[in-house]
């Protein structure tokens, strides 16, 4: 019997979407106002699921407590009010969209959770705007 427990979470940063290896052109034509060489920002939410048996002994797939002290930890500590093109080494050379932010979300975080757990990340970028990785 298997059990998803999630956990929400936010945090705020800037960046802004281009390659380095293309020209100013080419990066409008792509990324259009996302180009913009003064940076925009998102309020990022964040839902993160984990999915287990349930602890026999304790009830619980895992405790809670722990997931937000990681997330924070790992992602809000490390994300919150920063740039992420400039700040976060994880995008010193790769293009920070939702896309790729969710992979490294969740690459940080599989690291700390038990192996018999699946996990999933979905990042809201806008409220409208969300994508979702599941390590596949
Ligand atoms: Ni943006």
């Amino acid at each position: 019997m298997k059990v998803t427990i999630s956990r929400k979470a936010h945090f705020n940063a800037a960046h802004r979407l281009y390659r380095k290896d293309w020209s100013d052109e080419q990066n409008d034509a792509i990324f259009g106002k996302c180009n913009n060489a003064n940076f925009h920002g998102h309020n990022y939410e964040l839902i993160v699921g984990v999915t287990g048996e349930i602890d026999q002994e304790t009830g619980y797939v895992m405790d809670i407590k722990i997931l937000a002290d990681l997330i924070k930890e790992e992602i809000e500590d490390q994300f919150d009010h920063k740039n992420l093109n400039l700040d976060v080494p994880e995008f010193l050379d790769l293009n920070p969209t939702a896309e790729n932010i969710v992979v490294v979300i969740w690459n940080k975080l599989r690291k700390k959770i038990n192996k018999n757990h699946d996990l999933e990340v979905v990042l809201y970028e806008t409220p409208r705007n969300f994508v979702t990785y599941k390590g596949e």
